[in-house]
């Protein structure tokens, strides 16, 4: 027996928090355990843990094979000695899209193999706001009347961080960018049902977030009504959202095949710091297409234009739709 004890989120569709084990040092049978409430509950909050980098790598392994572990999730650049560099301007590249992600998502859906498991834990936090919230697209997809249920079951939408940050805030990053913005904003748009049939509990739950557009068979019109319908009933209602206060040491780690999330602002000149470690998701479940098979010629195709209406749609917005410099 362990010591482990999961409490379900207090007045909450999804979530619960997870003590009496240290996630450091975990046993065989205690990450069965807590592999049976993740995928049951959609997320855990585990507090007091303070895992550091590689402790952030070592739990998020148990999972499945990483995105990436152990990464700095900050406003400031970490160097290789662990100090911190002066805090990111407003308009750079990073910050647009760290702000870009305070509008609803799941994690890497605009890449060939969408993510399976997010998780951040908590170093430096600033007094108030910041929170981390999530979102739960399995109950929101089951209190949905049958007639949207089937009006949308066999309809798919693209998905793309270049749609998302011009939609959102009128950013057009440059497609050629390096490294990191050359994995996130390529140009590529990858077609997921609107409904996903979760590869581990079978379940059924909507898959929409700000990344995707453009579903096929419907006129653009059509398209960013229906998504955007979707989105607000399942974050319309308080027993679906989870708003999370970090606090130093915790650790969260959610189910970005179920859970929507997104972070909250706060005074941007002020330090934050989480660690961020993302697996994989399974290419048997996850996987659109890669970019050179010829599926992926209709997602250019679909995000070329959508970019060109966007680019006069959005001028007036935040970043006032011109190319960030990095
Ligand atoms: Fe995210």
């Amino acid at each position: 027996m362990s010591d482990i004890t999961i409490v379900p989120m207090a007045n909450k569709a999804f979530g619960a928090t997870a003590t009496g084990m240290d996630l450091k040092n975990l046993g065989d049978d205690e990450f069965s355990e807590l592999h049976a409430a993740f995928l049951n509950h959609g997320f855990l909050l585990f507090p007091d843990q303070h895992l550091d980098e590689e402790s952030s790598i070592a739990f998020g392994k148990r999972f499945g094979d990483l995105e990436f572990g152990g990464a700095p999730m900050a406003n400031q650049k970490k160097h290789e000695d662990g100090s911190f560099g002066k805090i990111y301007d407003l308009q750079s590249q990073l910050m647009r899209t760290n702000v870009g992600n305070e509008t609803w998502h799941t994690d890497s859906t605009y890449k060939p193999i969408a993510s399976r498991v997010a998780m951040l834990s908590a170093v430096v936090v600033p007094e108030e706001g910041g929170q981390t919230e999530l979102a739960d697209l399995r109950s929101g997809y089951e209190a949905l009347d049958d007639a949207t249920k089937e009006l949308i079951a066999g309809l798919s939408a693209f998905h793309s961080t270049n749609f998302s940050q011009a939609n959102d805030l009128g950013d057009f990053p440059d497609t050629n960018g390096d490294g990191l913005y050359g994995e996130v904003y390529h140009g590529e748009a990858y077609l997921r049902p609107l409904v996903k049939i979760h590869p581990e509990t079978g379940k059924p739950n909507l898959f929409v977030g700000r990344h995707a557009f453009g579903v096929p068979g419907l006129s653009r019109e059509e398209s960013r009504k229906l998504i955007r319908s979707l989105i607000e009933h399942v974050v319309g209602d308080d027993s679906r959202v989870y708003s999370h206060d970090w606090v130093v040491g915790d650790t969260l780690l959610w189910d970005n095949r179920r859970a929507l999330h997104r972070a909250r602002p706060y005074d941007y000149s002020k330090p934050r710091y989480l660690i961020g470690t993302r697996v994989a998701g399974d290419p048997a479940s996850e996987l659109a297409y890669y970019p050179e098979d010829p599926e992926a010629e209709a997602g250019r195709k679909a995000l070329t234009e959508e970019l060109r209406v966007l680019r006069d749609e959005t001028k007036d917005q935040m970043y006032g739709a011109t190319t960030a410099s990095f």
